[in-house]
């Protein structure tokens, strides 16, 4: 049996904007199967940022369904949801997204502060993450102190923390220079093929999007049949 981790039905958006509604998603629905590395490509503002944040929980639809795991996000308090979050997804956004205050390994560190791990497994899987990333020399470095792959080395680190079940990567190559974002692409994709994490990107990149499974092309609201 082919176990669906990401459900969405019939969803959309639309943003409130000078008194006129943008509509942004126009009924969406969307399979996704564990273990799976979806793509998803289309041109600028079709809605790909709109459908990754709503998909993992961070922003509520206008109306449809999103099913996580069998379990409906739209039903869930806030609460609720960034448990659900916490415990179950990953995101690495474009720009990184780090605090800037704490260093690489506070950083990594962070989500598991807030899903209350013991100090000790904290550390070991901290340090282990990050020399999974290559990035086990600059534990101690602050986020300006490093390059911008070795920034997303850290996001990603800081994604897998609570071990989640998927991951949603918004451009996560998309300020790298071409040798640096395959090297990204290269860690990413590693990570779907060896610990079957279920991966869905959105890309401008034609090279990264076909290293995917499955490509999703989106225009105007809605995915492309
Ligand atoms: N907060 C907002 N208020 C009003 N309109 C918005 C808002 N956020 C996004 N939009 C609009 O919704 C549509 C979809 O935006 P979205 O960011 O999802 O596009 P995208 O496919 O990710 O584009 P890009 O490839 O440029 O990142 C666009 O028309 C955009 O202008
Ligand atoms: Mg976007």
């Amino acid at each position: 049996m082919t176990n669906i981790i990401l459900q969405t039905e019939n969803l959309t958006k639309s943003y409130p904007l000078n008194g006129v509604e943008v509509q942004a998603l126009r009924g969406v629905n969307l399979s996704i199967i564990s273990g799976e590395f979806v793509s998803i490509v289309g041109p600028s503002g079709c809605g790909k940022s709109t459908l990754l944040s709503i998909a993992g929980g961070l922003m509520k639809p206008s109306s449809g369904q999103i099913l996580l795991n069998g379990q409906d996000l739209t039903r869930l308090t806030e609460q609720e949801k960034a448990r659900l979050r916490r415990e179950h997804i990953g995101f690495i956004f474009q720009s990184f997204n780090l605090m800037v205050d704490l260093t690489a390994a506070e950083n990594v560190e962070f989500p598991m502060v807030l899903a209350n791990r013991p100090e000790s497994e904290r550390r070991s899987w901290v340090q282990e993450l990050l020399k999974r990333v290559g990035l086990a020399d600059k534990a101690n470095h602050l986020p300006d102190e490093l390059s911008g792959g070795q920034k997303q080395r850290v996001a990603i680190a800081r994604a897998l923390a609570n071990h989640p079940d998927i991951i949603f990567a918004d451009e996560p190559t998309g300020n790298l220079d071409s040798s640096t974002a395959a090297e990204i692409m290269d860690l990413l994709t590693d990570l779907n093929h060896k610990d079957a994490v279920t991966l869905v990107m959105v890309t401008h990149a034609p090279d990264d999007a076909a290293r995917a499974h499955r490509m999703i092309h989106m225009r105007d609201g809605q995915i492309e049949k």
